[in-house]
């Protein structure tokens, strides 16, 4: 009974690393979309992923992809200002990727 109950384990075990593992690949793919009021914002995190670490962006670390679980309206560095710092400014900085509001933003 042992036995069963250990390898019942793994298989659990297992699902759940590939499950994990899964979800992170297919955030890399996707197309991500934030929504605004002032116009969504849509940008390619597989995109983003190559060029740098994923650190640049998730700078409090993988836990807590959501940069608004931290970020909120109350915080000093509301989820604008997170997002405007972090990308327009390597933008500028590359001199590549928009900066202009209607590159990012679309109604
Ligand atoms: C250019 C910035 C940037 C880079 C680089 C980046 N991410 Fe992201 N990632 C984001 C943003 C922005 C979101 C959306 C956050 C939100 O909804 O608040 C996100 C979302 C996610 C999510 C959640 C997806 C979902 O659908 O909820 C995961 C998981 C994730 N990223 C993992 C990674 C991993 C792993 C790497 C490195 C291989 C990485 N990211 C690199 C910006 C980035
Ligand atoms: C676990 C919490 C947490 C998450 C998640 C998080 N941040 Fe932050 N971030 C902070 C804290 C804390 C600060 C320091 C300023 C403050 O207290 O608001 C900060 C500061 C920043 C700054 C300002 C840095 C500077 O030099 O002025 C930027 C830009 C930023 N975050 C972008 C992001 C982006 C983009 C995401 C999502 C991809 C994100 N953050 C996710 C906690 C978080
Ligand atoms: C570390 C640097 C860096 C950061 C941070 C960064 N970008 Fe970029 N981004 C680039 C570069 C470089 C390009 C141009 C890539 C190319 O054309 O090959 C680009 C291109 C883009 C493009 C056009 C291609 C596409 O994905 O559709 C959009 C939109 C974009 N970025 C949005 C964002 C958003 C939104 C954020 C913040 C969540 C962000 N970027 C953060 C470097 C960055
Ligand atoms: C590199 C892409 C990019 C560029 C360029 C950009 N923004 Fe944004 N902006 C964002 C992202 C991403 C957010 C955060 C969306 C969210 O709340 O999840 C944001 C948020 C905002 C918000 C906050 C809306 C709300 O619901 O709180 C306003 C207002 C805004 N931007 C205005 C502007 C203006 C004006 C310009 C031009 C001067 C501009 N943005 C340029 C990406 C960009």
């Amino acid at each position: 009974m042992k036995k069963y109950i250990a390898i019942f384990g793994l298989i659990i075990g297992f699902s759940l690393c590939l499950w994990a593992f899964n979800s992170l690949i297919r955030a890399q793919e996707e197309i991500i979309t934030l929504k605004c009021s002032f116009g969504d914002v849509a940008f390619s995190h597989k995109l983003h992923t190559d060029l740098t670490s994923c650190q640049e962006c998730h700078h409090a670390g993988l836990d807590t992809p959501k940069c608004s679980s931290c970020h909120t309206k109350e915080t000093e560095v509301n989820p604008m200002n997170a997002f405007h710092k972090n990308c327009i400014d390597c933008h500028k900085d590359k001199q590549t990727g928009p900066t202009a509001c209607a590159d990012c933003h679309k109604k």
